[in-house]
């Protein structure tokens, strides 16, 4: 084969793509009945808006982003997420002049450039909601509510949800400098990337996986220690707002997330079920960013769902079949019966059936073989007798029942015997 896939590219088949709709649909209920709205924007952006909201020394934009130029010489990037553009969008047409709470979801493709392994790709997509002009930590705790219900709507259990605040501009400074000074002795045991990350963005240290690098850490000064009183209240009300909706959570003061927008609260939802890209979903609130763009100064959060990662754990516990059946017209071969057989394929589709007929000479015997390759729930026999009687033989192929049924019958037996009515 001269062409296959780019490497941690998917392609996704018609097999599977039904449990990625029925997860689409899911989500936008669920969202839909918080009053988040749909929003498309365009996968390649100037490259600029995500380097300053996600942040020059982030991995994402350091070493994952997919950047080119285009015919103009301009540098343009395909989209590692949703919340800049979002946000970008927001600014650009001025929406922050309606009505605060400002809503939006997203469910799309986004890229980075990572090694990829399980659950982990170049390309995969993420379902993700923004909510703009509310600062209260009400909201906080309601997207991490909507995401708890969406998921059990999937039957997904037994999911970790941990929580932390990053302070706010006031508070993390003095926060970084404490880290700075406590790092500086201990610089030289730590890993390369942990060494890059202590002299441009030191928060990011607290993210190293490498056991040698956690122990060498294990006494880092914790950011909820030099939280400002804001913030502090921010954090306990989140948490009384959580215990009030009978969320159960952790506090993990180590999650720092690899962006670099958020202020105060941020979670993440982890699971067993998948190794060691354990994270289904994460978020937070990026009180600054707005305003970084040049609007005016909005408070907002979020969180994004990596589909791959949910449908892999929900293929194997949801048995979603395919909404329709699908419906064979065969035809006793004949200039007529064939014609009639059209007939008959083109009023079934209209009424929304779905649809698979012969387009080539075939006996019927060769007909039927076929419709049972292509998996048809019914076929349809249209022979003389058939015609002359406007009665139509059929077979419900997966359990053996058969009879006749004028046109209007067939149209209300092939409805009721759908698998998912
Ligand atoms: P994120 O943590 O970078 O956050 O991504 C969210 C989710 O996308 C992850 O928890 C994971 O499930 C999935 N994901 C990320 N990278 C990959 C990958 N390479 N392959 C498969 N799945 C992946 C954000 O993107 C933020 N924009 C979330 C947000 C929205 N914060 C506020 N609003």
């Amino acid at each position: 084969m001269k062409y296959s896939l780019l490497r941690g590219m998917q392609d996704i088949f018609p097999e599977t793509i039904h449990l990625w709709q029925y997860v689409e649909d899911c989500a936008k209920k669920t969202v839909e009945s918080f009053n988040f709205k749909e929003i498309r924007t365009p996968i390649v952006e100037n490259a600029e808006l995500f380097l300053r909201s996600i942040g020059e020394d982030t991995d994402i934009v350091e070493k994952e982003m997919y950047i080119f130029q285009d015919k103009k010489g301009r540098k343009v990037a395909l989209r590692p997420e949703g919340t800049a553009s979002v946000v970008r969008a927001y600014i650009q047409h001025s929406l922050f002049n309606n009505p605060a709470p400002q809503k939006f979801y997203y469910i799309g493709p986004m890229f980075r450039y990572e090694r990829p392994q399980k659950g982990r790709f170049r390309q995969f997509h993420q379902i993700g909601v923004e909510s703009f002009g509310i600062a209260s930590p009400v909201i906080d705790a309601e997207l991490i509510y909507m995401l708890k219900m969406f998921l059990e709507s999937l039957d997904i259990k037994n999911l970790n949800y941990e929580i932390n605040s990053l302070g706010c501009e006031k508070c993390r400074p003095e926060y970084r400098k404490v880290l700075f000074n406590f790092l500086a002795d201990k610089v030289t045991n730590l890993c390369n990337d942990c060494q890059r990350r202590f002299k441009k963005n030191p928060l990011r240290v607290l993210d190293c996986k490498l056991p040698a690098c956690k122990e060498s850490l294990k006494n880092i000064p914790l950011i909820l220690d030099f939280l400002c009183n804001d913030c502090k209240n921010h954090f306990l009300s989140l948490q009384n707002e959580l215990d009030e909706m009978k969320i159960s959570y952790a506090i993990n003061p180590r999650i720092v997330r690899g962006l670099d927008y958020y202020t105060r609260t941020v979670f993440e939802v982890t699971t067993t079920m998948l190794g060691a890209q354990n994270a289904i979903a994460a978020g937070g609130r990026y009180d600054t960013l707005v305003a970084l763009f040049g609007g005016p100064s909005t408070p907002a959060a979020g969180f994004a769902i990596g589909m791959e990662r949910l449908i892999e754990i929900c293929a194997n516990s949801l048995s979603i079949k395919p909404e329709k059946n699908l419906v064979y017209v065969a035809y006793i071969t004949g200039q007529v019966e064939e014609k009639e057989a059209r007939k008959l394929v083109r009023f079934l589709r209209n009424k929304e059936i779905s649809v698979e007929t012969s387009y080539e000479e075939a006996s019927l015997k060769s007909q039927l073989r076929k419709a049972d390759r292509l998996g048809a729930d019914i076929v349809i026999i249209v022979g003389e007798d058939e015609i002359k009687k406007s009665l139509y033989k059929w077979k419900n192929m997966k359990n053996g029942l058969q009879g006749e049924a004028s046109l209007d019958e067939l149209v209300d037996l092939i409805r009721k015997s759908n698998v998912n009515n």
